[in-house]
């Protein structure tokens, strides 16, 4: 049985591309409370990374570093070989990562195309736009249309519902189309089928596993192990702030993850 550290890495393609997004030996404590303990993590391009854990494991707290939403106190990260040094979720946002977090992040009252603008609302072209800030609403619903069908989200064809008469389930595939929207590197999901029945549930995998074929990497940290198994490339195990292990649907079962897991096993 080879060790952890060994393991994280025989997981990783060798001599192929190299890291979308790659954190080495982060650390964050919170007083006391030590969140992540030197962490690594790699996400490679045009793959799915689950990330799953224990409560308490950091998964949160590693996302938020690689998110901008938390500072770490020590480690690197890097976006496409780049040193990166988030201070805000904004500094994430505008290098190329999007987050979708657990809470639906939708507007409700507002209709799809506008969520899926929402923030970076496109002002119409000329004086209109620059100088009396008048939003392209025409334009925004071209786009949001164009993006929803690149994403396969036929059902969401009438962008001008508001968000609060859709189900769960495309509330959800509204919010990953807007991290998607962008031409964005990066979509990290934190639990993005936690409140999900199992039909929507599948309907935003196969959303994840569409954003992928098209070139975005993704990080999705799930408590659902068939879903983790089902979707994921490679799976990241956290315990007690470390990285335990780096597994493959492939190399690991189900049982074998669950005992990294908890501790009952080692990679
Ligand atoms: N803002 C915070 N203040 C204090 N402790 C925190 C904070 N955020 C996370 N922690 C602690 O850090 C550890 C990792 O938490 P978290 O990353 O949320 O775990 P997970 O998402 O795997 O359940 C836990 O012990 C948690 O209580
Ligand atoms: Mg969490």
């Amino acid at each position: 049985m080879s060790n952890a550290v060994n393991t994280a890495e025989a997981a990783a393609p060798t001599g192929g591309p190299e890291p979308i997004l790659r954190a080495r030996r982060l650390v964050k404590t919170f007083g006391r409370v030590v969140g992540l303990d030197g962490v690594s993590m790699e996400l490679y391009p045009g793959e799915v990374l689950a990330v799953i854990g224990d409560n308490g494991a950091g998964k949160s707290t590693l996302i938020k570093c690689l998110t901008g939403a938390e500072i770490p106190d020590e480690g690197e990260m890097f976006l496409d070989g780049q040193q990166v040094h988030f201070k805000r979720p904004q500094d994430a946002r505008e290098a190329g990562i999007e987050t979708v977090y657990q809470t639906l992040a939708v507007s409700p009252a507002l209709d799809v195309a506008s969520n899926l603008f929402l923030g970076r609302e496109e002002r119409k072209k000329g004086i209109l736009g620059s100088v009396f800030r008048v939003v392209d609403k025409k334009g925004m619903r071209e786009k949001a249309k164009q993006n929803l069908s690149a994403l396969g989200i036929s059902t969401l064809q009438d962008v001008t519902v508001a968000v609060e008469n859709l189900s769960g389930g495309q509330r959800q595939a509204v919010a990953v189309a807007r991290a998607a929207a962008f031409g964005s590197k990066v979509v990290v999901l934190d639990e993005p089928t936690a409140a999900l029945g199992v039909r929507e549930t599948n309907q935003v995998l196969d959303l994840i596993r569409r954003l992928r074929d098209n070139g975005t990497a993704v990080i999705v940290i799930s408590h659902n192990m068939p879903n983790v198994f089902d979707i994921a490339d490679r799976i990241h195990i956290q315990r007690l702030g470390k990285r335990a292990a780096t597994i493959t649907p492939q190399s690991h079962s189900m049982t074998d993850a669950v005992a990294i897991m908890t501790g009952a096993a080692q990679a």
